[in-house]
């Protein structure tokens, strides 16, 4: 560890607050502070991690009257997200924000400009970009080799109630808390999506709640999106036994596949031929946030950009608006981005 090491403060330890916390002190790079409401959740936290009195502070507004951070993790809810992340641009804090970077436009271009006036780096947490399957089917895209690509498919789906029993007594059982599936789950891939085919300038949703239980936000998400002509479909529920993340990029000299499941990324570029697959091993998922978090400290530190910048988050969070309106309202939508 550095002698010079500066702090990082995570704001909310709730579900991923805490990872974010032990992939930090697992990196090392600096000195981990937080700040968490719940009084028996910091309590258990400071505890657990072995944090001094004197990292932990129950608001935003008490640690940066107390202590010095060059950066944070913003990891509330995300109605709190351009709040906090102005609190800490005013007081010229780097900011990794978790996603969605907010529900609405409102309030974001005053952030883009304060962050920018303050010189500040901004990452958003769209962790699956530092997946290595999404980043060896990016790779190959990128080389050329496969050509254009013409088509992208996304196939998702996991047993929410099984990863998390509490589903319905946090964010994701209401829309206005960030909550459903298109602000929680399949915004991570319309993230994927742009970085692979550009930006979406219209889609359609099919949304509806089938199967989990005590809540009634939509669980289920079919969206077909055009990508500047590409076409894509994104289907994902929230309910299926089997925790599986697969995307197909259909391109003009063959096909790439990112598969979680096989844990391979694999490409085919003969008619009717065989797949060639490349292995990976990912024993601990906490390896991808540190993948994202040391490449938001690499930023912080001038050595690099981060895996998600604020301007792909904000070209996310109006497609996350667009498919909510397209799902309320049962029509395409045309996705307009800021300047
Ligand atoms: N990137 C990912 O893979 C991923 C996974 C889960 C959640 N998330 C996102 O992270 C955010 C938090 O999700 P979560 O599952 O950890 O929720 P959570 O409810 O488990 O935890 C949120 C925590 O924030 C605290 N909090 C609320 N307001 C606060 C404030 N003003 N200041 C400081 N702390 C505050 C709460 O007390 C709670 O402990 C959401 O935006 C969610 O979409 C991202």
């Amino acid at each position: 560890m550095p002698d010079d090491k500066s702090t990082i403060l995570v704001i909310g330890t709730g579900s991923i607050g805490e990872r974010h916390l032990r992939c930090l002190q697992r990196i090392g790079r600096r000195e981990v502070a937080f700040c968490e409401p719940m009084e028996e959740r910091r309590a258990d936290v400071a505890l657990r991690y072995g944090i001094d009195a004197s990292l932990v502070f129950p608001t935003l507004d008490e640690a940066l009257s107390s202590a010095e951070f060059d950066c944070a993790v913003v990891a509330a809810p995300a109605p709190f997200h351009i709040p906090l992340g102005r609190q800490l641009a005013e007081a010229g804090i780097h900011i990794l924000m978790e996603k969605p970077l907010s529900l609405s436009l409102v309030g974001v271009a005053g952030f883009r400009r304060l962050a920018a006036d303050r010189g500040i780096v901004v990452a958003v947490g769209y962790v699956h970009h530092a997946h290595p399957a999404i980043r060896g089917v990016k790779e190959k895209l990128d080389s050329g080799e496969f050509g254009r690509l013409l088509e992208m498919r996304f196939d998702l789906g996991q047993p929410l109630a099984h990863f998390r029993p509490a589903y319905a007594d946090v964010y994701f059982a209401d829309h206005e808390m960030g909550g459903g599936t298109i602000q929680d789950m399949i915004t991570h891939f319309y993230s994927v999506g742009d970085s692979l085919a550009g930006p979406v300038d219209r889609l359609v949703t099919h949304a509806r709640h089938l199967a989990l239980p005590r809540v009634e936000v939509e669980d289920t998400v079919h969206t077909l999106a055009s990508h500047g002509g590409i076409m894509a479909s994104y289907a994902t529920n929230m309910f299926q036994p089997a925790n599986e993340v697969c995307v197909t990029l259909n391109c003009e000299a063959g096909s790439l596949r990112a598969s979680y499941q096989d844990r391979r990324f694999s490409w085919i570029s003969e008619p009717a031929g065989e797949w060639q697959h490349e292995s990976f091993a990912l024993d601990d998922w906490d390896e991808v946030y540190i993948r994202q978090n040391n490449a938001f400290l690499d930023a912080v530190d001038g050595k690099g950009s981060p895996v998600v910048g604020l301007e792909s988050a904000i070209r996310t969070l109006s497609v996350n608006v667009a498919s909510l309106e397209s799902a309320r309202t049962q029509s395409w939508q045309n996705v307009s981005y800021e300047s």
